[in-house]
């Protein structure tokens, strides 16, 4: 044990001597317990939305060079994400932590930046702010219901926060456009006309009305308002997409679920004894549950907590410094110096399955990645670089570590920490990891269902 948590356990034991802090700790009372949730906190889009959805999800003709779809990122046979610490974008080769970073003048300019982050349970209302900066967030003030990065310029018939996240993986060259040269959807992306005519948005619409079966599709998801293929637009592809991710990644039957729905058999004693921990403390002023609030475990705000920074980072810079190999969290998004590495608290539903861990994947383990929080600025200068699952490739290796390898930035995240030590013991830990695992819905473990046998654009399906 670190001197910082003998300090804070001593600290506390004397505390707890003292009596009333520890005596709450004992008293067993379920207040501090969220409400169990149910249909009506998630959207109910028709069958015929998801199917379309589902096909969408994962076809490759959302891409400019045909060769990714959200799939390869968000995948069934991957809990929805993709198994790497950061992702391989378009031109890389492979699914999973087999992927690759492809080959010859198709091969990936850089690693995409941040992990994926898994997609269960977004069809709830609840979560209105998405990505890890939060850049993409529910906001009636916009025509379109969000505020996102492209600002007006986004179409006013999305109907949800996940589907105006829809909108930009297509956009952006790493992850599904291209470079600019390879295909006009990347030279439009790399212009910035995204809405424009001879944008992204309207290509990938032309792409869709030109494929019959999917024209099909839209008119049965979007009776009244897709009557001819020329009525087809990006949004409703979109909206279609949040439409599956919604309802086939709805994660709500956990034991953690059916014990508060009342049935107190459906959490072991040890995964009990970690959700009183997590809900309601460490004993000394502290809970997981100050940020991993409410039945999804997250109060959607963004904290520091001294996360290793590994990748080449999204160019934000400290003062004084000229690398911009850092990612300022949610910095990026409002421009506040006092956001700087801020993250949104992620939702732990299906944690166990859904390593690595972190805005940057840095944690392979939940283990790892929940004693990080124990002490994170120790954690963060102890981190053991091995655990990181990034497909190798020397000039991409190069920049893995480039901030870890830096003193000066290395204290940058640590003083930026506003995480406390915590007075969980090891045992304390044990049982939090418990009550994690009982937050897996055992409908999340085999995703097979979700994966369509072929879609419409005859593009393959593998990789
Ligand atoms: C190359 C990999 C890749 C592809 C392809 C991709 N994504 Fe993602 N996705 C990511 C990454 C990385 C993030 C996090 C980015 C960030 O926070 O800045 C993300 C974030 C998301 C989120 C937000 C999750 C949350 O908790 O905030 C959703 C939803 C999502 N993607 C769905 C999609 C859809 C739909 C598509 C296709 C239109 C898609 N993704 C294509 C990698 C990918
Ligand atoms: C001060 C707020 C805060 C507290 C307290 C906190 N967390 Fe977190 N937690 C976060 C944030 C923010 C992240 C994401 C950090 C990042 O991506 O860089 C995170 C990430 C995680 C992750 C990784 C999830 C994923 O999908 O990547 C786990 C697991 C986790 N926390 C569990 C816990 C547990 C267990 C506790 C209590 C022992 C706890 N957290 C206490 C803010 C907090």
């Amino acid at each position: 044990m670190n001197r910082k948590s003998i300090l804070a356990i001593s600290v506390a034991s004397i505390m707890l001597v003292s009596g009333p802090v520890l005596a709450s700790r004992d008293h067993d009372s379920n207040d501090y317990y969220p409400a169990p949730v149910g249909d009506d906190d998630f959207r109910n889009p028709s069958p015929e939305k998801v199917e379309l959805g589902k096909n969408l999800m994962f076809d490759k003709i959302l891409s400019g060079n045909m060769n990714i779809s959200c799939g390869t990122c968000h995948h069934a046979l991957t809990d929805t994400g993709d198994g790497l610490s950061l992702p391989v974008g378009e031109g890389g080769v492979g699914l999973g932590v087999t992927r690759d970073t492809g080959s010859g003048a198709d091969a990936v300019h850089e690693r995409v930046p941040r992990n994926a982050p898994p997609v269960f349970n977004l069809g709830a209302h609840s979560f209105t702010v998405l990505f890890h900066d939060g850049r993409v967030e529910a906001d009636p003030a916009f025509p379109s219901g969000c505020k996102t990065p492209a600002g007006g310029n986004l179409p006013d018939n999305l109907e949800n926060v996940l589907a105006c996240q829809a909108m930009f993986p297509v956009t952006s060259a790493t992850e599904m456009a291209g470079q600019a040269g390879e295909n006009s959807i990347a030279d439009a992306a790399a212009a910035g006309n995204l809405a424009g005519p001879g944008g992204v948005w309207e290509q990938l619409a032309g792409r869709l009305q030109g494929i019959p079966e999917y024209v099909d599709m839209f008119k049965a998801a979007f009776p009244g308002d897709v009557v001819d293929a020329s009525d087809i637009t990006y949004a409703h592809a979109a909206n279609a997409i949040s439409a599956f991710e919604g309802v086939n990644w709805r994660a709500d039957n956990s034991p953690f679920d059916r014990y508060l729905r009342g049935d107190k058999k459906a959490m072991s004693k040890n995964a009990r004894k970690g959700m009183k921990l997590f809900y309601k403390g460490d004993g000394y002023g502290n809970s997981c549950a100050q940020c991993h609030s409410g039945s999804f475990q997250t109060d959607n705000a963004f904290h520091a907590i001294a996360m290793p920074q590994i990748g080449a980072g999204r160019g934000s810079n400290s003062p004084g410094k000229t690398g911009g190999h850092e990612d300022f969290g949610r910095e990026q998004a409002t421009g506040d110096p006092a956001d700087t590495l801020k993250f949104r608290t992620p939702t732990l539903r299906n944690v166990a399955l859904t390593a690595p861990y972190g805005h940057d994947g840095a944690y392979d383990t939940l283990r790892a990645v929940v004693e990080h929080h124990i002490d994170s600025v120790n954690a963060l200068y102890n981190y053991d670089r091995s655990q990181a699952v990034l497909p190798s490739r020397d000039d991409l290796d190069a920049l893995d570590f480039i901030t870890m390898d830096d003193p000066d930035r290395v204290a940058f995240i640590a003083d930026h920490n506003e995480l406390p030590p915590l007075g969980y013991s090891d045992k304390d830990v044990d049982r939090i990891i418990d009550f994690l695992n009982a937050l897996t819905d055992p409908s999340s473990i085999d995703l097979r269902s979700d994966l369509p046998r072929s879609v419409p654009s005859g593009l393959p399906l593998a990789e």
